[in-house]
């Protein structure tokens, strides 16, 4: 048996932490004995019941996304990690779960921790550094010298989606409160925008790029900062419908989300942008070529603090207050503890 924070049904305010059996594994998976994990907006909209329109969870379900531990047992099928190797990882959509002891995982979710890294630390990195990368390279492929603002730079996503900007040669700006002006600056940013105080929109002009974490009202007012042919990339406001098609999802439901976001659609073709909306996809190869970065620290996580697995209602609430500086980290084993087991 094994402890694990789940929820009975959505709205749940507090997940309890509960002992339920170690999963078992498919030919594909490995077991993953989780020191650290990372707590990011999903998990709570997950308990919110936010996502319904994406994603339904069987209850009771174990929360949480990203992880970094040791691998204890392999499936038949599994070629890239043997028991005793540290990983990290966001594991699939459909198998969260790492607010646990133990969690089975595709061995395509993970990549080799990196070595200099502590397991706090690379917990903090999957899913930001994955949504990140996905939203400035692969979808923006920002160019040397592009402009892109980048909101919320203090947040998990903005601090390292500044570094990834940076390292891809563009000039960055950014929304923050004064208390993290000189945190966004170290990462890199060109610009900061006090967001309580300066709409954004008064003081940026002809933008390449905008990598929206905010949706809703501040999304459609990127319109106004992104020259003809800029591209806006959001990861919070609501899924397109052309997003709902790719994905899959029924055709009633791209119908409602066609209907949900025909404002911004109707933005895009007037500014002559082109608009994505991004659901970011794990990915233990992509995460694999990025661990160079981390190695190296062209690319560093920034972590606001760590907490004991039996504080997690507490983290989640602070969480939840949506004012962390970096990531919040949830220490479910200890290094000591794993110096132990190995
Ligand atoms: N679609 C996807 O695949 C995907 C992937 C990852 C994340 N997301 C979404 O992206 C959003 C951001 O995620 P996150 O991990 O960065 O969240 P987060 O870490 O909880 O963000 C907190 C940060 O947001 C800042 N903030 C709050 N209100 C702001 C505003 N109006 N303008 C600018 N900054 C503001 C806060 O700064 P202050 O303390 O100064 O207020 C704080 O630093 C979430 O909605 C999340 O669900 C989506």
């Amino acid at each position: 048996m094994m402890k694990a924070a789940q929820i009975t049904h959505y709205k749940q305010a507090i997940p309890a932490i509960t002992q339920v059996p170690i999963p078992s594994i498919g030919p594909h998976d490995v077991l993953v004995k989780v020191v650290t994990a990372s707590i990011n907006p999903i998990d709570l909209k997950t308990q919110a019941g936010g996502l319904k329109m994406l994603l339904t969870y069987r209850m009771p379900l174990t929360l949480g996304s990203d992880l970094a531990g040791i691998v204890v047992k392999t499936g038949a099928q599994v070629t890239r990690f043997k028991v005793g190797a540290a990983v990290y990882g966001r594991v699939q959509k459909k198998r969260i779960g790492t607010f646990a002891e133990y969690i089975a995982v595709t061995q395509n979710d993970l990549a080799l921790k990196p070595k200099k890294l502590s397991f706090a630390e690379a917990a903090a990195l999957p899913l930001v550094s994955l949504t990140s990368y996905q939203a400035l390279h692969d979808i923006l492929r920002l160019q040397p010298g592009q402009k892109v603002l980048i909101q919320g730079g203090a947040g998990g996503i903005g601090t390292i989606a500044i570094q990834i900007a940076k390292m891809l040669g563009a000039y960055v700006a950014t929304t923050a409160s004064p208390k993290n002006f000189d945190l966004v600056r170290d990462l890199g940013a060109d610009q900061v925008i006090d967001y309580h105080t300066t709409p954004f929109q008064s003081v940026l002009q002809d933008y390449d790029a905008v990598f929206d974490t905010r949706g809703g009202q501040t999304l459609r007012d990127a319109f106004q900062i992104v020259k003809p042919g800029g591209q806006i990339v959001s990861i919070s406001d609501v899924p397109t419908g052309r997003f709902a098609r790719t994905y899959g999802l029924p055709l009633w439901k791209q119908l409602v989300l066609q209907f949900a976001t025909r404002r911004v659609t109707a933005l895009a073709k007037r500014t002559q942008a082109t608009y994505t909306f991004l659901f970011m996809r794990p990915d233990g190869q992509q995460l694999a070529t990025l661990t160079p970065l981390f190695e190296n620290g062209t690319l560093k996580p920034i972590i606001d603090r760590v907490v004991p697995f039996d504080d997690l209602s507490t983290a989640l609430r602070y969480a939840r207050a949506g004012h962390a500086t970096g990531k919040i980290i949830i220490q479910i084993a200890t290094d000591q503890e794993m110096a132990g087991r190995l």
